[in-house]
């Protein structure tokens, strides 16, 4: 990583979808590669957004009863808000719906019209409306969208073509000059294969009868621009193209995360447009895999995304990010299963981690009075977690220079093996027995203090706000890659225990992800009433309530549903005081798997409307008795 500067773009999500996990890892990945690459002391800019033009839009929010710009502004500004909750720390966020984006757009169009890079011409072919693309005979799976099996439509029309085939030869040059331009390696290989059949011309327009959701074409309004020709020009319309100082500084150092669904836009169309329009092509695109849940495809027409507030809101955001970057190898197609997800945060967070801070620091207050000690010699088992420390370091710089998280991850997690093993070795509750061996446990204590100041740098990236804790218990400066080097830590800082940094959740996970059925309902798919039916609703009074001791979320309720008595989690402690809710009835999914949440379990889920900061119970305006169905 020689560059110090670093541009990171994130895809930018289309508005039809609320955000859901696969959008999450893609945000997630670049903020911690962002941090990372800040941590290293190098000049970084990280962009996100959403796509907001295209038939699929206007579908959506014609269904939903809405202009296309009232739908796409409440979506943006869902994901802007999942953004903002999950801590990314994104420097800007494009909307294609901006003036600033359209203005490039357009004169990016206009420049190769001109340059007579775009044609006026007629294309016959098999349109994907879900797709928003031509599929070529080849590419057809049995009459279907190879993406969304449904049904392709034969569109002849008049567009406007970008002359992208005469670029083939020199795009196949390009990849082969530079090995490292798409990685990992198989999706160069795989571009590599879509060159080996000939490259059409890209249809860049949409004729205005049948899309208006769109960019206009300057030099005809009676088209808009195709999707994928407006989306991608985002990445330099946020910087101000062509003279903004940010596009000046951050262009030439461009690097694009993307999935693996959509390759080819970037790893054909947008190198053949760049190159068309005279402008610098990216550094290197990086392209994850997929997730899948359950081993099956995850979309919003199945309905089984998982919303990331749901896991979050339940587990912390750290475990959340830590589960995702560790458990997907990059490149490669991951399953993601709650199960899994507890399975890691308690071997791998609470237990490797977690235990580890927390007796290291109980040690050195015990045992050091709350100071760090000056150490004496270091032994030969000291010199080993140093050395494992520097190995580290070099393990996880040369995995984040291939995106491979779960590399990085791995790497640290030897280092905190190697620091749980001298604990176990050098056995410092003995050495404080024994005054003689005074020396040699102020050694002891010091390796320890150091090795959770570095823990605190190394693994700021993934984990920022365990990070954060364990710096502020060792009083260690704000991070910076450099200070991983040995022995910064001054004799005499003062220490504080840290005691639970991630507590250990209790086996009882329901099978289904709970955020599920909302998630597809939030995002506008329609159910069949048989599954409504399958969900009990029923009026709940509510006999007593208490905040749990360690949320700030969370209240327990006890409620009466007709004769029974049940205890139910509902995450709503930041908006009301638990002894106003008693004697009022609520409404509550009586059906639902019980769940465990912070050592409690619930049975069933309290129903509240939200909007923005507001979250509001639903009650009745009639009095019926508790377990009066709901339907
Ligand atoms: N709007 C286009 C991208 C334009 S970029 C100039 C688009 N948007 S999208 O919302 O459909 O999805 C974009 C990205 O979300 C994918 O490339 C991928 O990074 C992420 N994911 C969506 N579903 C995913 C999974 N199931 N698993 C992993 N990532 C997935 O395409």
């Amino acid at each position: 990583m020689a560059d110090r500067t670093f541009y990171l773009t994130t895809p930018i999500y289309y508005v039809n979808a609320r955000p859901h996990l696969g959008h999450s890892y893609a945000t997630i990945a670049a903020d911690a590669m962002c941090r990372y690459r800040r941590l290293r002391g190098d000049r970084v800019y990280f962009l996100t957004g959403t796509d907001e033009h295209g038939e699929r839009i206007a579908q959506v929010a014609a269904a939903a009863g809405v202009t296309p710009q009232a739908y796409a502004d409440e979506i943006a500004g869902a994901f802007r808000e999942t953004w903002q909750r999950l801590g990314i720390t994104n420097d800007d966020f494009i909307r294609t719906t901006e003036p600033r984006h359209a203005k490039v757009v357009q004169a990016i169009l206009q420049k190769l019209y001109d340059a007579g890079e775009i044609y006026f011409g007629e294309y016959g072919g098999w349109y994907c409306y879900g797709c928003e693309r031509f599929y070529t005979e080849k590419e057809i799976v049995d009459g279907k969208c190879p993406d969304h099996q449904t049904a392709l439509t034969f569109i002849k029309e008049k567009n406007y073509f970008f002359r992208m085939s005469k670029y083939q030869g020199w795009l196949i040059k390009h990849l082969e000059d530079n090995p490292g331009f798409i990685q990992p390696e198989r999706y160069r290989n795989e571009v590599l294969g879509f060159l080996r059949e000939p490259l059409q011309d890209l249809s860049i327009s949409r004729p205005k009868a049948r899309l208006t959701w769109g960019i206009p074409l300057p030099f005809d309004d009676q088209y808009v621009t195709y999707v994928w020709f407006d989306a991608l020009i985002n990445y330099f319309s946020a910087l101000g193209y062509p003279d903004g100082a940010l596009y000046k500084e951050f262009w030439p150092h461009v690097e694009h995360l993307i999935g693996k669904d959509i390759l080819k836009p970037h790893g054909v169309y947008w190198p053949t447009m760049l190159h068309a329009a005279g402008i610098p092509l990216y550094r290197r695109l990086d392209v994850h895999g997929y997730w899948t849940i359950g081993g099956g495809k995850m979309s919003k027409s199945i309905g089984n995304v998982v919303e990331a507030f749901e896991l979050t809101d339940k587990y912390g955001h750290d475990a959340f990010r830590y589960f995702l970057l560790r458990e997907m190898n990059f490149g490669l197609d991951a399953s993601f299963s709650e199960e899994a997800f507890v399975g890691r945060l308690n071997a791998d967070l609470a237990n490797d981690l977690g235990n580890l801070v927390s007796r290291a620091t109980t040690m050195i207050v015990n045992f050091g009075g709350g100071l760090v000690p000056a150490p004496g010699d270091p032994a030969a088992e000291d010199a080993v977690v140093r050395s494992a420390l520097e190995q580290a370091a070099r393990d996880v710089d040369q995995a984040m220079e291939e995106f491979a998280f779960q590399r990085a991850l791995a790497a640290i997690w030897e280092f905190l093996g190697v620091v749980n093993r001298y604990v176990d070795a050098t056995a410092p509750w003995a050495l404080a027995k024994d005054p003689a061996k005074r020396g040699r446990l102020d050694t002891v204590l010091y390796t320890l203090a150091e090795a959770l100041r570095a823990i605190g740098i190394l693994i700021d990236a993934f984990l920022p706000q365990a990070a954060g804790k364990i710096r502020a218990a060792v009083g260690a400066a704000p991070p910076k890659l450099s200070d991983l080097a040995w022995g910064r830590l001054a004799p005499g800082a003062a220490v504080q225990k840290v005691a639970a940094l991630f507590p250990r959740i209790e086996a009882k996970v329901s099978d289904a992800t709970p955020a599920a059925g909302a998630a597809a309902a939030a995002a506008g798919t329609r159910i069949p009433v048989a599954d409504f039916a399958k969900v009990e609703l029923r009026v709940a009074e509510v006999l007593a309530a208490e905040r749990l001791p360690k949320s700030k979320k969370l209240l327990k309720l006890t409620v009466k549903v007709g004769d029974e008595t049940r205890t139910v989690v509902a995450g709503i402690a930041e908006q009301y005081e638990p002894g106003t809710l008693v004697g009022r009835k609520v409404v509550i999914v009586a059906n639902l798997q019980p769940a465990t949440l912070m050592g409690v379990e619930s049975n069933g889920m309290v129903l509240a409307a939200s909007h923005e900061n507001t979250v509001s119970l639903l009650t009745l305006d009639k009095d019926v008795p508790p377990g009066s169905q709901v339907k």
